[in-house]
């Protein structure tokens, strides 16, 4: 087992063990590459998405919301190119029946070859010629499951944005150069799925288009390529695990005129988790074409009509929550015993506090219970008196829990707690009607 399989493994077992993150419908014995969040990491995910709304809509003048239905009329898939180009290379295995991305390292020889080899099965010549395979879901709108019927599972949100640009324009009063941002699910029914929530088939993306005029794109592509870089260090997350990668001609998308991902060194490599694409005229063009509908742009100022160029940025929040998982998972050693944290950012952390009673009895649970239910007004916070003081602060600090208050023997003499930092396991000692501060202090902090 390579040391990359060793903290996925680790990884994904804490995330089951402490409630981030479940296999979906597990006792049915699963479905393949969908999850379901648990109370931790619907908190963590929930966290990224408000940061990213945050920053988008409410801090900026210039962007609005939105938020577009899933289904959509199905010639939007067309004019978006999905329809035609949204496909990966499939070959099919004759013997054992399982099918593989044509470029799956995997695969000895040539596919559709007699040398070909199935890399499950092992027969040779059994793989087919590659096919194309479309990614989108389909279903059937309304009773009749026949071909007029046939919708499909967006397989990204930008579309919803682009079919509502006029209707954004002309409610919100905005003028170009303006964005709109949407937070929400995808689908894509991806043929080599896996490596934990990296690659699923159901996935939640934060997407932003912005819309520019012609001409200025090179220059707020930059703008946006240096923002999202800035957001994500301050997210907390280590600068040296972050890079551009710039698409070459050949691996752009067929709608990008230029972009960058950014990639994360996660434990099985360098992979890409957000992109930022210079998306031209396309869509809007498309969209005008095959809706009839005109889409231009007229600037009152200069009189000008024109089709604006659209900047995306699109991030998956599934990725950008297993990227904050990866880089705060930590082990070390504490005192010669080897304890498990995950160093999230307080801001970011699905729990901001845990509050301890030191032992079950003498008055410390009573009071212990009373400063939980001040503290849950305010924050999201934790409640536990089961085994060892020690046991329970390791199983905080697998939440990534950045407080640990406990109330001991003094506590109930003098009505102050021990505060312990997760990351500095300093403890300081806090007067019990200042505990609310001083959380507020150290989670701005
Ligand atoms: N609108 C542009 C677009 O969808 P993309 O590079 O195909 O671009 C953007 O997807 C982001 O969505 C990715 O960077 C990734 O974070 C997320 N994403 C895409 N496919 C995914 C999948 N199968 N599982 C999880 N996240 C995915």
């Amino acid at each position: 087992m390579s040391s990359a399989d060793n903290v996925m493994d680790k990884l994904v077992s804490l995330a089951k063990r402490r409630g981030f993150v479940f296999q979906s419908s597990e006792i049915y014995g699963g479905l393949g590459s969908v999850w379901d969040y648990g109370p931790l990491g619907v908190e963590l995910k929930k966290n990224i998405k408000e940061r990213w709304w945050r920053s988008m809509v409410h801090a900026r003048e210039d962007i609005e919301g939105l938020d577009a239905a899933i289904l959509m009329h199905p010639k939007v898939w067309e004019a978006s190119g999905h329809i035609a180009g949204f496909t990966d290379p499939l070959v099919d295995c004759k013997h054992c029946k399982n099918r593989f991305r044509a470029d799956d390292p995997r695969i000895k020889g040539t596919p559709g070859q007699p040398d070909a080899q199935c890399p499950v099965c092992g027969t040779k010549g059994s793989l087919t010629a590659p096919r194309q395979f479309n990614l989108m879901f389909k279903t059937f709108m309304g009773p009749v499951e026949e071909q007029a019927a046939v919708i499909f599972l967006r397989p990204e949100t930008a579309q919803g944005i682009y079919v509502n640009y006029l209707n954004v324009l002309q409610s919100s009063r905005q003028k170009i150069p303006f964005g709109i941002a949407q937070i929400g699910k995808a689908f894509r029914n991806e043929i080599t799925p896996g490596n934990f929530t990296f690659r699923t088939r159901e996935f939640e993306q934060m997407e932003m288009q912005f819309f520019v005029k012609p001409g200025t794109d090179g220059e707020w592509f930059e703008r946006w390529r240096d923002e999202r870089m800035r957001w994500l260090v301050e997210l907390g997350i280590r600068p040296e695990k972050l890079r551009f990668h710039q698409h070459t001609p050949q691996e752009l998308a067929h709608y990008a005129k230029e972009a960058y991902d950014i990639e994360y060194e996660f434990p099985f490599g360098w992979h890409e988790f957000e992109g930022i694409h210079n998306r031209s005229d396309f869509d809007l063009s498309r969209h005008q074409q095959f809706s009839g509908k005109k889409l231009d742009y007229l600037d009152a100022g200069t009189n000008e009509r024109y089709l604006p160029y659209v900047i995306e940025t699109s991030a998956g929040a599934d990725r950008t929550a297993l990227v904050v998982l990866c880089d705060a998972y930590a082990e070390e050693e504490v005192a010669g015993e080897k304890r498990v944290v995950l160093r999230f950012q307080p801001s970011l952390a699905p729990l901001k506090a845990a509050v301890f009673p030191l032992v079950n009895k003498d008055g410390m649970p009573e009071l212990a219970r009373r400063l939980y239910d001040g503290l849950r007004r305010h924050f999201n916070v934790f409640y536990d008196d089961g085994g060892s003081i020690g046991r329970r602060y390791r199983r905080q600090d697998e939440a990534g829990t950045p407080f640990g208050i406990t109330v001991d023997g003094q506590s109930t003499q003098d009505q102050t707690v021990t505060v312990r930092d997760r990351d500095t396991l300093k403890q300081d000692r806090v007067a019990a009607d200042r505990l609310v501060d001083y959380l507020v202090q150290k989670l701005a902090g």
